[in-house]
């Protein structure tokens, strides 16, 4: 028996409805989990919602919600979705529960007792967004870089946590295990992260600025800061300190992230972990991004993928497939709905679905559907090395999943799908069937083919355990036993001779491009299509925007923004705009131009110059294109 195994997801915020991208992690960790009970590992599957912090106060009021029901309208989305996804989880955790809230109290206490909490005044530029402040060199051309908003300068008195006195222990941890953070360069970024001095986290929030969270249990001035608390869902999950699963199962922990919060989990949780004397983690397994026709998916754009449709419109398992096949682990991909459906056509209708009901077709009109014996001199002389080509597949595959390749893994299975097609061509059934004399030979051939197919059904059960199921019954295996279990894969002999085989199945129906593309059209997070209209105004509405013509009279860039230019334009008067021009536009090409100004915008001060003035533009996938006029104008003339 394999070691036990601990696999959690994040635990999702609540501010949003889950989309693709939470939908691979949570589809990856279910992958991995059922890849080790072939194994006939013990496991333990968590995840979860995370629902504490201000992101989730600002969610709900907009909502019109009390933080209470809308983290519970929000959580039971996710909670309700896995189960539709085949994702077999063991327990799904939220952070509004007391089990888990006295646990965030208790290693506080802990860690507080121990001395490394203390109280002090901090001044810093806190983004709201990551509800986090910020060192002024992790800014990008001063703005956060994730939300490209400025962060706020805010004073305040708070509890820190001395990260910076695990520093040099945490940064010669993961030196001396180069597997705990993967793959590699991600590691390599955590190590490089730690080269700077590490500065002490600030672990709680003032109940003036923010009272949805865990009170810190030696001050109830205040509350935990959101990812201490949400950190530690990981052994609270688990009955830490003292439940049987904690001690079962948390030396086996492996995490599953994407790399957009691999600092709070490569440092802030290793750190947190031993300052409370718990033993850190396994692995942290780092994923990359799921990009949506070359463009980040997000609310504005309207290109956030629902799972749910695309697992109406193309089938579950081809959808799990899909995001296993196209994703190499580590690396960002890029979902496409023509990609899908190439998929759907190639691997699964075609190499996969035709091999499977070409046999059985066989199987049925020379055996009457009865799984053939075989006669082992005849059975030497077919094998053509089919044997020896079964089981290093099933070698390859089971490292390559447990070195999280699971692109690979698949890939290794679909070559062993197209070594099976090929045996038929080479052995040509039905000329066997021909003659009586092939008899045996036909019946050797068939044989092997069936328990290649079973062998293929085993393997493809982590990501497709429906197909997997569907495949079984059809070679007639017993649907109670677990047909799946490497070391019984291993035998070949996963199809009994003498049963009495169901007629074929379609597994997967080839799918029509033109037809069927688009069907899923991508809505925004509130179910409104991308290309919905904005809701009515009135002529006097629109009056209040004082809209102008203005001529570029000089455009330069700025030190340390990339992005941005500088304009100064003549509109009647002299204005400065600041505009993020830069990717599309040289500074030269702009001026002279004509542009179209909302002149009454209140002022913005932007990386410390204030910007007087909007310009218009126009921004898709490509970039971005500015308005102009098609015949000169006096500068300062308003539209109308
Ligand atoms: O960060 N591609 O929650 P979150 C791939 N609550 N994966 C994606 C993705 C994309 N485009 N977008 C999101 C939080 N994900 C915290 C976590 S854990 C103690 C606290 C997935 O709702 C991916 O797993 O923002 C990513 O790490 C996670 O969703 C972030 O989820
Ligand atoms: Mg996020």
């Amino acid at each position: 028996m394999s070691r036990p195994l601990y696999i959690t997801t994040p635990i999702y915020y609540v501010n949003a409805r889950p989309h693709l991208g939470h939908a691979y992690t949570t589809i990856i960790a279910d992958v991995i989990c059922r890849f080790h009970t072939m194994r006939r590992a013990e496991t333990f599957f968590l995840t979860g919602t995370d629902e504490h912090g201000d992101k989730i106060v600002r969610a709900a009021k907009q909502e019109g919600l009390s933080p209470r029901a809308y983290v519970d309208k929000i959580s039971r989305l996710f909670r309700e979705l896995w189960p539709e996804l085949n994702i077999q989880y063991n327990s799904f955790i939220r952070t509004t529960e007391p089990y888990h809230i006295k646990v965030v109290e208790y290693v506080l206490q802990k860690i507080y007792d121990k001395g490394d909490i203390y109280f002090s005044e901090y001044e810093g530029r806190y983004c709201f967004g990551c509800e986090r402040f910020y060192a002024e060199r992790e800014l990008v051309n001063g703005l956060c870089p994730d939300h490209k908003t400025e962060p706020e300068l805010i004073k305040e008195s708070n509890y820190f946590f001395k990260m910076s006195r695990y520093q040099q222990w945490l940064v010669q941890y993961i030196q001396r295990h180069p597997d705990f953070i993967r793959p590699a360069h991600f590691r390599n970024e955590v190590l490089s992260f730690l080269r700077e001095p590490l500065e002490d986290l600030c672990i709680s929030r003032p109940k003036s600025r923010l009272e949805w969270g865990i009170t810190l249990p030696f001050d109830n001035r205040f509350v935990t800061y959101v990812w201490f608390d949400a950190l530690l869902n990981y052994v609270s999950a688990l009955g830490y300190p003292d439940g049987a699963l904690f001690k079962k199962f948390w030396p086996y922990a492996q995490h599953i992230i994407a790399k957009d919060i691999l600092k709070p989990h490569g440092i802030y949780w290793p750190i947190m972990l031993k300052a409370a004397d718990i033993p850190v983690y396994k692995h942290l397994n780092v994923h990359g991004y799921w990009n949506v026709e070359q463009s980040k998916m997000s609310k504005t754009l309207g290109n956030v993928v629902e799972p749910l449709e695309l697992k109406n419109v193309y089938g579950l398992d081809a959808f799990r497939f899909f995001l296993i096949r196209d994703m190499v682990f580590g690396l960002d991909a890029n979902f496409s709905e023509s990609a899908l459906i190439q998929r759907i056509n190639s691997d699964l209708a075609n190499d996969l679905g035709n091999l499977f009901s070409r046999v059985l077709a066989m199987v049925h009109k020379y055996f009457d559907g009865l799984v053939p014996d075989v006669d082992p001199q005849a059975e030497k002389e077919l094998h053509l090395g089919l044997t020896s080509c079964a089981l290093s597949t099933i070698d390859e595959y089971e490292k390559e999943m447990e070195s999280l390749a699971f692109h690979r893994a698949m890939q290794v299975v679909w070559e062993y799908v197209n070594r099976l097609n090929k045996y038929i061509d080479m052995t040509a059934p039905w000329e066997l069937a021909k003659k009586k004399s092939t008899r045996k030979q036909l019946q050797v051939v068939l044989h092997n083919l069936l328990q290649g197919l079973g062998v293929i059904s085993g393997l493809i059960y982590p990501v497709m355990p429906d197909t997997a199921a569907t495949m079984q019954k059809h070679l007639g295996m017993d649907p109670q036993k677990p047909n799946y279990l490497l070391d019984s894969l291993r035998t070949l002999t996963t199809v009994a001779t003498g049963t009495k085989l169901p007629k074929s199945v379609a597994l997967f129906p080839r799918i029509d491009p033109d037809k069927f593309k688009r069907s899923v059209e991508y809505t925004d997070e509130t179910g409104v299509p991308a290309t919905a209209v904005k809701p009515e105004i009135t002529l006097e509405e629109f009056e209040r925007l004082d809209l102008r013509v203005a001529t570029v009279i000089k455009a330069e860039s700025i030190p340390r923004a990339k992005k941005l230019l500088k304009l100064e334009v003549d509109m009647g008067e002299k204005r400065t705009i600041i505009a993020g021009l830069a990717e599309s536009y040289s500074a030269e090409e702009l001026v002279g131009k004509q542009i179209i100004v909302l002149a009454n915008i209140k002022p913005a001060k932007i990386m410390g110059i204030l910007s007087n003035g909007m310009m218009l533009a126009a921004v898709d996938k490509k970039g971005l294109a500015i308005v102009t006029l098609d015949k000169k104008v006096t500068p300062g003339t308003p539209l109308s």
